[in-house]
């Protein structure tokens, strides 16, 4: 108390300078010892301490001095010039301080009792003290603050060997809430105990009964295993077996029975699979006597480190001050975040390397590298070399690998040199990995150049697999069929959905000779041995492709603005209006009355017909009626006539501008009701052709009766292949192609370029939807794993957009209409104008035929007449 305020006066008058350099005043630090947390050991340890810093500042600071000020409590004014301030409290006023000494940006390094999360390593050091074999929960907690594991929840499995309060204090380390801010959360845990047995036997059954019925569903599958070396080998045995050890589950075995001489974890682990994710955390205590510990020895190698980090700042700057001038000096001169740092820097590295304290309550982690571990010996010599009955991929590991990730010390946690969980942050880790593929476009396409060597492999699913390569971290070595000898494809099982590349494939995927088939293989419900399929890449649904329907025939265009019975009533009309006509003109008794003559026109029945047909053509009689009676039946007449004509030719202009099509067929169902003009294709051994045989709906099984099947479309090129005659047939003849409707889109894009003419169109209808997936050997571990890539690249929709891109693109043959170019400025042409000429031929030809009936007519009259009148000759 004394010394502390005498100290204050000192200090008051330095403190006008806000903020010296080392080379004009001497450091001075503050040294807070907590008298309460210390208790009665705080007279020895201060004691101890002023006569060790004395000493060290004699003899190991060089340049200048050091000035030093004791306090015995943490809530001390920080508003001086310290450089550092260094303390021994508990917890909760190591943080307090630290909150303060950060707004004064001062250097703070403290020791402070266990299970205290560290201070932030850039502004602060920490050193916990901790009773040997109570290490635990700082060890846990360390890993937490650290990072070493981002996990949200945990299992905690442990037995009877750790006891209660280490539980407690276990639990409490993950749950903790830590002010650090958003970078540690807190970890749900959910804690398992099992008895401990010794005999192997109940040990076995013990274990097996509490994994069995762990809700890994709700409370997640980050496992922390507390245990002893044996249950740690039977443990990972029935993890294994409950397939809870798999890619996306993280194992971390935490074992402290081992010390320095048997903790050799190597020859402990006996075996590991491929895809776990397995870490060890396990003891490597030394029990020397040499070793050094206790409160003392780390109170006086951070004053160590601290007076070494000062001696050479304190050089540095001298070195730095004597080559410039005083201006300049005063202009470059360290900051005091600067320094600070720099301070920090020495000391952590002078701890790293030279602390020597509690080096022997030392934990080490280990990782395994696991993923890709099988393929990594695996070449193509090597494939083709081996028996093919006795390539095992999925299982053990036989050369296993432990990572080495980093020591635990108590004075400064952990120090990595890896991640505890390699494949969780990084994947494959660089590995190669052999994907096996064949040319199928465009799943996968692949690029040879004119020597036949390989150029480049493309298409949706290698996008797809470059991406998973990407963010899963392996590289890719393609196996091409060609190269998998020994193989023979099991032909009776897959059918003929696939052809003979496919099934070297399927043999090779189902041999694990690759860890997956970049190709794109249709998801049967009954798939074959040996093979598990991904989600699926793709969905592919089913349409036909039928001819583009075509503009009718114009020849009969003037017909077309009425209908059938449209014409024949008119005709009647015509016929019926000529004998009403005279009918009404000749009862009339208008004209006897005006004693006229009924003259010319419209006295014969055959002249009152050409009438009314005149007058429907718009043509006037010479004669017409005088009575009103008869003028009322042709003044109707005309009226009829005037909507007649005008709806006719309004109706005609309307059929000249729009071309009339045939009715389309663009539905199964219309199809189906055409089905007697028109036939269809399916390719024979299809999974449209096992669809359709599966359904029962009356459409698909009529569809199938109908259908003819046809062999696998040979290439588009040869002008005699089936494909090519069955174009023909839709084109030319009433055929219908039944496929995907991505191949049909492909097909009509080809025909397109080859006559630029769109002949064909697709059916609306889609159906059959047909799943396409990659293929991974079964019960392959990274099955999960490529499963949330995919569905994330769906779901980003990477997917659609590389499909997009090998989607033939849309020309003018994909408007369904043709016609609406032409609508605005059709002229009428000859082919429009046929229909009349042929009725002018017909007219011409009907009058010259019957002038030769009247002809005939009259030459006969002519000779009768000759016969019975003679002429009298006298
Ligand atoms: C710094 O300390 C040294 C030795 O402790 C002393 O000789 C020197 O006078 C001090 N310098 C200042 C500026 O206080
Ligand atoms: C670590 O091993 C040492 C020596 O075997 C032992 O004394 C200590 O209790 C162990 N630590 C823990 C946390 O069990
Ligand atoms: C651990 O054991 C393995 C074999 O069991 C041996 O190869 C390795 O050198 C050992 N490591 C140490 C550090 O003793
Ligand atoms: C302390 O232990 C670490 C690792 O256990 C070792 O690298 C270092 O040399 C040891 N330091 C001393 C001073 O023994
Ligand atoms: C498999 O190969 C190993 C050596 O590579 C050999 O020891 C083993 O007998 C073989 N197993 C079978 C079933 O051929
Ligand atoms: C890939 O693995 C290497 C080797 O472990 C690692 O250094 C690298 O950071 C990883 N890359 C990614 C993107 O995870
Ligand atoms: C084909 O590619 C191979 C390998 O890249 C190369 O060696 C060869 O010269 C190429 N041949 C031609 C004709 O470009
Ligand atoms: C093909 O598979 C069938 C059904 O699984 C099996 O009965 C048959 O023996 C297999 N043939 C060959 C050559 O493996
Ligand atoms: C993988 O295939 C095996 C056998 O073909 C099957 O039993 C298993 O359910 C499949 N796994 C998945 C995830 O579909
Ligand atoms: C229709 O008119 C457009 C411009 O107005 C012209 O480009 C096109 O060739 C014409 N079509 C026909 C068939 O005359």
């Amino acid at each position: 108390m004394q010394t502390w305020l005498v100290v204050a006066m000192c200090v008051v008058g330095v403190s006008g300078e806000e903020f010296p350099s080392l080379i004009t005043a001497n450091a001075s630090i503050a040294v807070v010892l907590d008298r309460q947390f210390l208790g009665e050991k705080y007279q020895a340890v201060l004691d101890e301490l002023k006569d060790y810093i004395k000493e060290l500042a004699r003899v190991e600071l060089k340049h200048g001095g050091v000035v030093v000020h004791y306090f015995s409590w943490t809530t001390i004014s920080l508003k001086k010039d310290f450089l550092a301030v260094f303390s021994i409290a508990s917890c909760e006023d190591t943080w307090s301080l630290f909150t303060r000494t950060e707004e004064e940006e001062l250097l703070l390094f403290a020791l402070t009792e266990e299970d205290c999360p560290r201070l932030p390593t850039d502004s602060a050091i920490t050193v916990t003290y901790v009773e040997p074999g109570e290490e635990l929960p700082q060890i846990l907690l360390d890993m937490r603050t650290q990072r070493a594991f981002k996990w949200k929840s945990a299992i905690i499995l442990h037995d009877d060997t750790l006891s209660r309060d280490m539980v407690s204090r276990v639990v409490q380390s993950l749950t903790s809430q830590i002010d650090e801010g958003a970078t540690t959360t807190t970890v749900s845990v959910s804690v398992y105990k099992m008895k401990h047995e010794i005999n192997e036997y109940l040990r076995r059954k013990e274990i097996q009964r509490v994994l069995s019925k762990l809700p890994v569903k709700y409370i997640g599958e980050n496992f922390m295993a507390i245990v002893t070396t044996e249950v740690m080998t039977t443990m990972s045995e029935i993890a294994r077996d409950l397939l809870m050890s798999h890619t996306l589950a993280q194992w971390l075995y935490v074992i402290s029975d081992t010390n320095i001489h048997n903790g050799n974890l190597s020859s402990l682990v006996s075996a590991l699979y491929e895809g776990e994710n397995v870490a060890f955390m396990y003891n490597i205590t030394d029990d020397d006597p040499d070793c050094k510990n206790g409160l003392m020895c780390y109170c006086q190698e951070m004053m160590n480190a601290f007076i070494s980090a000062l001696d050479s700042a304190v050089q540095d700057e001298f070195d730095v001050a004597a080559q410039v001038s005083d201006e300049e000096w005063e202009a470059i001169r360290p900051n005091k975040i600067q320094r600070r740092s720099m301070l920090l820097k020495h000391m952590q590295q002078h701890i790293a390397t030279k602390s020597s304290c509690g080096n022997c309550s030392t934990w080490r982690a280990l990782a395994a590298d696991t993923w890709g571990a099988t393929y990594r010996s695996f070449t193509e010599t090597d494939m083709m070399a081996k028996d093919p009955g006795n390539v095992t991929t999925v299982g053990v590991i036989e050369h296993v690998t432990m990572l080495h990730v980093g020591f635990w010390r108590p004075i400064d946690a952990i120090r990595f040199e890896d991640v505890l969980f390699p494949h969780v942050e990084h994947g494959f880790r660089g590995k190669e990995l052999p994907v096996i593929t064949y040319h199928n476009p465009p799943w996968s396409i692949i690029k040879t150049n004119e020597s036949g060597a390989v150029v480049s492999y493309t298409g949706l699913v290698f996008d797809i697999v470059n991406q998973l390569a990407a963010t899963k971290n392996f590289s890719i070595r393609v196996i091409l069929p060609s190269n998998v000898k020994y193989l023979k494809p099991n032909e009776t099982v897959v059918g003929m959905t696939h052809n003979h590349d496919a099934l070297v494939t399927l043999a090779a995927i189902a041999k694990g000779q690759a860890a997956i088939a970049a190709a794109a293989f249709t998801v049967l419900a009954d798939p074959p041995p040996g093979i598990n399929y991904t989600l699926g890449v793709s969905s592919q649904p089913y349409c036909f492709m039928i001819a583009r329907p075509r503009e009718l025939s114009r020849a009969l265009l003037f017909l077309l603005p009425f209908t059938t019975d449209t014409w024949v009533c008119l005709g009647l009309g015509v016929i019926l209006m000529g004998p009403t006509l005279f009918v009404i003109h000749r009862l009339s008794p208008y004209y006897e009355a005006m004693e006229m003559t009924r003259q010319g026109g419209l006295s014969t029945i055959h002249n009152c017909l050409w009438y009314v047909y005149g007058a429907l053509l718009q043509q006037g009689g010479m004669y017409l009626p005088r009575a009103d009676s008869g003028r009322l039946v042709v003044g109707t007449w005309w009226l009829v006539v005037l909507v007649v004509v005008t709806t006719y030719s309004g109706n005609l202009v309307a059929f000249l501008t729009f071309p009339k099509q045939e009715i389309p067929v663009t539905t199964i169902s219309e199809l189906l009701e055409n089905r007697l003009t028109y036939t269809w294709s399916i390719t024979k051994g299809s999974y449209l052709e096992m669809e359709l045989k599966n359904s029962d709906e009356p459409k698909y099984t009529s569809l199938l009766k109908g259908a003819e099947l046809r062999s696998e479309a040979g290439s588009v090129d040869s002008n005699q292949s089936p494909l090519k005659k069955q174009l023909k047939r839709t084109r030319e003849q009433r055929h219908v192609i039944f496929d995907w409707k991505l191949r049909l889109s492909y097909l009509m894009r080809a025909e397109h370029m080859l006559t630029d003419t769109c002949d064909f169109a697709l059916s609306v209808d889609e159906f059959m939807e047909e799943q396409l997936a990659m293929v991974v050997p079964a019960g392959s571990p990274y099955l999960p794993v490529i499963n949330k890539e995919i569905n994330r690249m769906h779901k980003a929709g990477l997917i659609t957009k590389w499909l997009y891109a090998y989607l033939p693109k849309r020309d003018r043959c994909w408007k369904t209409s043709s016609v609406s170019q032409e609508v605005n400025n059709h002229t009428v042409n000859l082919q429009d104008m046929q229909g009349s000429f042929f009725v002018l031929f017909l007219g011409f030809f009907s009058a010259s035929f019957v002038l030769l009936l009247e002809w005939l007519c009259n030459r006969r009259k002519l000779r009768s007449e000759d016969v019975i009148i003679k002429p009298y000759v006298e």
